[in-house]
């Protein structure tokens, strides 16, 4: 049969079939869906809020653009010839899509350098679509600069012979993807109406590719850009302090940035699956952030100013991906409240873990990992209440920490800084692990109390203490639940006076 392909009847077939169904400019445009008056709180006000779909291109990601588009380009520069392995610095939807789109270029291996930090559910769907992994001991979002960071390696190895290396934090194809696929679509999709623009930060592709495009069609354009509040895992974007390691002039095309936690990202994604999109926590996330910008207009008394000239404003937000390859994490971050409950739950053969452990923190056994309530923690590390220690921190004064006890803290230095329990130490978790019997030898007879930002990640390092003898214990929650019950931390806006 002929190569063929039509758009209305959405056919593709042919030996460049496959290659035609994930090329966006042989498809239907990706859709573009006004969300319920439910979920819109400024309905009233002549606000129109608009999704753009992007889970609904054939590689159910975002990412899947640039990713053809990096190959496309170094295609038609040459650059691919007798390239036969790809490698790239993701753990997730990038070279998720690469690994499809490379084989389609005659390149069948594609190799992903990925964070100690990536969860196993992603690791898991990589392995599945035949992706290889290559671990390494960094952050989730590294510093590109860093001669450890996965970045610089992946780069490194792509520069060698049979070897590729997209490179989607510096590479233009990646914003250029936005400009002539993301942009233009919703420019056309919106007949040329938009006039607010809203995305979240990861690599910046999109807001700087399709931002920037709609701007240069719509001068007037407000572009909102969301970065995740420190502290706060959502999948694929980032917090402004790893945004300033980003190689594009993403601010060019951002006038404005909100900051939006894990909680609200993962709610809004169930607001939205409910209402019959379904998007996941980054799409949640960049729609938070949309409101957010909106309810700020509205107090200011400068909704008006976005209208177009039908007096409407009509908001466009980026929809990364689906809700699917994150399952696990709704059920980690969000309550029980939020989920129907299961009848008959005793009759279920393969339940997930039996609800927690009350027993008294001294008589928990020393050979399994366990946690303890934040409650519990400042038990047992504080020796003082904790309004007496909140008012020790506000005045500047040293607060007393239990003798025998260590505090120590996982999250990387920027967010060390940004706060932390008072007498903690910054430690990185690839020292602790590196470290084992050292640490085993220091620790001997203390206890030690340990933090990341959701007391997921130290789970597996108060395993890894335990079986050493060492009294670990691992926070319920991590920093964001002690945050949420607002036990007292160093914080540079209330403490330094
Ligand atoms: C799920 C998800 N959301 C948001 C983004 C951010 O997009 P960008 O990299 O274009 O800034 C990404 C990027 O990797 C992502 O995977």
């Amino acid at each position: 049969m002929r190569s063929m392909q039509a758009k209305t009847t959405n056919v593709f077939s042919g030996t460049n079939a496959v290659k035609d169904f994930l090329n966006p400019d042989k498809n239907p445009y990706i859709p573009l869906v006004e969300i319920p008056e439910s979920l819109n709180p400024f309905a009233k006000d002549g606000v129109r809020v608009f999704a753009k779909l992007m889970q609904m291109v054939p590689l159910m990601n975002v990412k899947s653009l640039p990713a053809l588009n990096m190959l496309l380009e170094a295609e038609a520069e040459g650059k691919l010839k007798d390239v036969k392995s790809l490698i790239e610095n993701s753990s997730g939807n990038t070279v998720f899509s690469l690994a499809m789109i490379a084989r389609l270029f005659g390149i069948e291996r594609t190799k992903a350098i990925v964070s100690h930090e990536v969860t196993w559910g992603k690791l898991q769907l990589l392995r599945l679509f035949g992706t290889e992994i290559l671990v390494n001991e960094e952050p989730i979002c590294p510093d590109p600069g860093d001669k450890t960071s996965g970045i610089y390696k992946a780069k490194r190895i792509g520069a060698r012979k049979g070897w590729f290396n997209p490179g989607q934090y510096e590479n233009e194809a990646n914003p250029r993807a936005h400009e002539k696929w993301t942009g233009k679509q919703v420019w056309e999709q919106t007949e040329g109406k938009i006039t607010v623009f809203c995305a979240g930060l990861g690599t910046t592709g999109t807001v700087f590719g399709a931002g920037g495009y709609l701007k240069k069609k719509f001068p007037g354009l407000a572009t909102v850009g969301v970065a995740r509040l420190p502290n706060n895992p959502v999948p694929g974007v980032r917090t402004p302090n790893l945004l300033r390691e980003i190689a594009f002039d993403w601010k060019s095309a951002t006038d404005f940035t909100e900051e939006i936690g894990t909680k609200e990202s993962f709610e809004k994604s169930l607001e939205l699956c409910r209402a019959g999109l379904v998007a996941g926590p980054s799409s949640g996330f960049a729609l938070a952030g949309l409101l957010n910008f909106l309810s700020k207009q509205k107090g200011a008394g400068t909704l008006d100013a976005l209208r177009n000239a039908d007096g409407e404003i009509v908001s466009v937000f980026i929809c990364p991906d689906s809700p699917l390859p994150y399952l696990n994490e709704y059920f980690e971050y969000l309550d029980a409240s939020h989920f129907p409950k299961i009848e008959n739950e005793n009759l279920l053969i393969n339940k997930p873990d039996a609800p927690k452990q009350k027993t008294p923190i001294n008589e928990r056994p020393l050979n399994s990992a366990f946690e303890i309530e934040p409650e519990e923690a400042y038990e047992m590390i504080y020796p003082i209440s904790a309004q007496k220690t909140w008012r020790l921190l506000i005045k500047d004064k040293k607060v007393p920490v239990r003798t025998g006890v260590e505090i120590i803290d996982i999250r990387s230095r920027g967010e060390y800084l940004h706060f932390h329990l008072p007498g903690s130490k910054q430690m990185e978790s690839y020292k602790i692990m590196e470290g084992l019997p050292k640490f085993a030898r220091a620790w001997k007879d203390r206890k030690i109390a340990l933090f990341c930002p959701m007391g997921v990640r130290t789970k597996i390092i108060a395993e890894a203490l335990r079986k050493k003898g060492i009294e670990a214990y691992n926070v319920r929650g991590g920093l964001t639940e002690w945050s949420a019950k607002n036990l007292p931390r160093w914080r540079p806006d209330i403490c330094k006076v």
